[in-house]
């Protein structure tokens, strides 16, 4: 889907920004880029719709070269959703999402029903938020607006640059979860950038780690936690915080032991082991009982479990 050979840029400083790097991209992926500030992780990203030109090297979308694509149809192809410049200020969050569109060209009508469609989506009212400006939002809805007009004209590609990154870590739960459920229905690939290692491992089918312009491992959430490359790696996953991590990984349904029983008030079994770990040791309890998503009993889950299968 995309495919990046040897690819350079330099801005002027010594060092390269980013620094002959290849990478390939599956369609369907969801690719988290992670790396400390100024490893380059934005540079590439903006090099996959021409915001950035790269100096040496190749991009392939779909096995077309993008030099040979124009910006402007390469960009209404590829959403793309940023933390910093936000939304045009003096449109309404309806223009705003309709941006895309509108260059397409699309009919009003068309526009209209797809932008009540989006904020349907995202859990905002359409007729509450439709006509509001982006000053009369929250930060949380501003960013839920930011990804709504990323996905206005239906992209095969959604390209975000620390798009969570303001927010309360409550509102930036809700909206990870909202991407997660979006990536698992539309099936677009999602090339997504952040710093924080467990939004990486909550979000990315496949991680990339950056430093200095190189990739220093890639792989599953699973094989960096487990398979650190080199002490670089190691620190950056969080050496003491490995099991911890490894348990966010994995839910309460992949481990519950369905034909056993436990008193007390019953977690999810949507719940992340590692949620139902501080269950654990706040209620100290060696069980606790675990419900459906409908809430019917769906078994328990063992204190004892949490350490027992290999991931
Ligand atoms: N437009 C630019 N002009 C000059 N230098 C830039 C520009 N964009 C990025 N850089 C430099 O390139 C390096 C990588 O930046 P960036 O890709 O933004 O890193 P990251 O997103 O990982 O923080 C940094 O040293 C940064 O200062
Ligand atoms: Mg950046």
């Amino acid at each position: 889907m995309i495919e990046m050979t040897q690819v350079s840029k330099t801005f002027g400083g010594a060092r390269p920004a980013v620094d002959d790097l290849s990478l390939s991209i599956a369609a369907g992926e969801f690719v988290v880029l992670i790396g400390s500030s100024g490893s380059g992780k934005s540079t590439l990203l903006r090099m996959i719709n021409r915001l950035v030109e790269p100096d040496r090297g190749e991009i392939l979308v779909n096995g077309v070269d993008i030099r040979r694509q124009r910006p402007e149809d390469l960009r209404r192809r590829m959403g793309y959703a940023i933390q910093s410049i936000g939304l045009f200020p003096h449109w309404t969050v309806a223009q705003n999402i309709g941006t895309v569109p509108r260059l397409l060209k699309w009919t009003k009508a068309r526009i209209d029903a797809r932008v009540d469609e989006l904020l349907a989506l995202l859990h905002l009212d359409p007729a509450e938020f439709r006509h509001r400006y982006p000053h009369q939002l929250s930060g949380g809805q501003q960013q839920r607006v930011g990804v709504a007009r990323a996905l206005a004209a239906d992209p095969d590609v959604l390209l975000m640059d620390e798009p969570f990154g303001a927010l309360d870590p409550v509102t930036r739960g809700a909206l990870q979860e909202e991407l997660l459920r979006i990536h698992a229905l539309s099936g677009k690939t999602v090339v997504l950038v952040t710093h924080d290692i467990d939004e990486a491992l909550q979000l990315g089918s496949h991680i990339v780690l950056m430093n200095q312009g190189r990739i220093v491992q890639q792989g599953r959430p699973l094989d960096l936690l487990r398979r650190p490359a080199n002490a670089f790696v190691h620190d950056f996953v969080g050496r003491t915080e490995i099991g911890l991590r490894l348990l966010a990984l994995d839910r309460v349904a992949g481990r519950l032991r369905p034909n056993e029983a436990a008193v007390g008030e019953p977690i999810s079994a949507d719940l992340s082991l590692r949620e139902a770990l501080s269950t654990f040791v706040a209620r100290r309890v060696d069980r606790l009982p675990v419900v459906d998503d409908q809430g019917r009993p769906a078994g328990a889950l063992f204190f004892s479990d949490l350490l027992e299968r290999q991931l």
